[in-house]
């Protein structure tokens, strides 16, 4: 294992002032954010609209990484640059999902997942990293309610981070660890700030077990919300004293970065958050946003289709924002 590359990779996604694009979303994830718009879902508009977003002038000077879904990173631009050169081309490190999705767990709560993928891992990895990619995402989902999650889901999906972490960092890869507590039911913010510290003590506790390199690692999880359905919504300041106070409890700092989900906040909440995070200062990793709707919500609504000019402006005015939080220097 090349430590000090993986660990050099790492550094760079986080570096201050940058975060990275999740423009990873699956086909049929696409589709549904095209039917937003009323744009069909087929190759030639997935290529345009990312075309898009990786050809908006200056995003690279907030942008440090971009997470590519694998049609997109053996794909070419509209001017028949592959992306992955592309992107290197403006210094923007090219990424890729290698997950493939969430299946039913069994044995656990009634609606909890298991995230797959780790079958021929190996092999896809060196494809990935010959095509450019110098990192990869592998997102566990954690529900909670209807009694979940169950100590079965906590354990499955640390386990596979664990193993998918240390398969990339074999490859040359650096791992984004992705544990994503959803925040659509009705709890508390004191109930998400229990269940992500559980699964976050999980997962630090397997990627220890399978000699992951933690140098080498950009943890991607939650902030602190509350569900989306319970009556009670933290306000900003108090989003970011929970997320702080379980990222300090569980996250050793010896870890580079790290770059949180949007998961359905508000394009103004995500960045709100981060920054209030960033302006209390003093802490042991760098905190940015890996964000894939917050970032792509209001470029793909002033795209609709045809209009690119405004997109690439809707996409750099988040992309610039969410950089000034990354600093703790957004204003409102
Ligand atoms: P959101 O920011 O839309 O949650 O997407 C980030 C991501 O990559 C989820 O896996």
């Amino acid at each position: 294992m090349n430590e000090k590359l993986l660990n050099a990779t790492a550094v760079a996604m986080v570096a201050p002032g940058k975060g990275l694009l999740a423009a990873d979303e699956s086909t049929g994830t696409i589709g549904k954010r095209f039917d937003s718009i009323k744009v069909e879902n087929v190759e030639a508009n997935r290529q345009t609209y990312r075309d898009m977003l990786f050809n908006t002038p200056g995003f690279e000077q907030h942008t440090s990484g971009v997470i590519l879904f694998e049609e997109t990173l053996f794909q070419k631009g509209l001017d028949g640059t592959p992306f992955s050169k592309l992107l290197e081309s403006k210094g923007v490190i090219p990424g890729i999902k290698v997950d493939k999705g969430v299946k039913p767990l069994f044995g656990g709560a009634p609606e909890e997942t298991i995230t797959e993928g780790l079958d021929g891992l190996a092999e896809r990895l060196a494809k990935y990293r010959e095509a450019g990619a110098r990192f990869a995402k592998w997102r566990a989902v954690i529900t909670i309610g209807n009694g979940a999650p169950s100590h079965s889901a906590i354990h499955t999906n640390a386990h596979a981070l664990a193993r998918y972490a240390a398969l990339c960092q074999d490859a040359g890869i650096v791992p984004i660890v992705e544990p994503e507590v959803l925040m659509d039911g009705d709890n508390t913010a004191q109930k998400n700030e229990d269940v992500t510290t559980w699964i976050l003590k999980e997962v630090f506790q397997e990627l220890y077990f399978q000699n992951v390199l933690l140098e080498g690692i950009v943890l991607k999880p939650n902030m602190i919300v509350s569900g989306k359905k319970c009556p009670t919504q933290a306000g900003h300041a108090e989003v970011a004293e929970r997320t702080l106070r379980v990222l300090k409890r569980c996250v050793p700092s010896a870890v580079p970065g790290i770059a949180f989900l949007s998961g359905g906040q508000s394009d103004i909440d995500a960045t709100a958050h981060l920054d209030a995070m960033n302006k209390a200062g003093n802490l042991p990793w760098n905190l940015t946003f890996s964000y894939g709707r917050a970032l792509q919500a209001a470029a793909l609504k002033a795209w609709g289709g045809t209009n690119v000019e405004a997109g690439k402006k809707a996409h750099l005015h988040r992309a610039k924002m969410n950089g000034l939080a990354a600093l703790g220097k957004w204003d409102a």
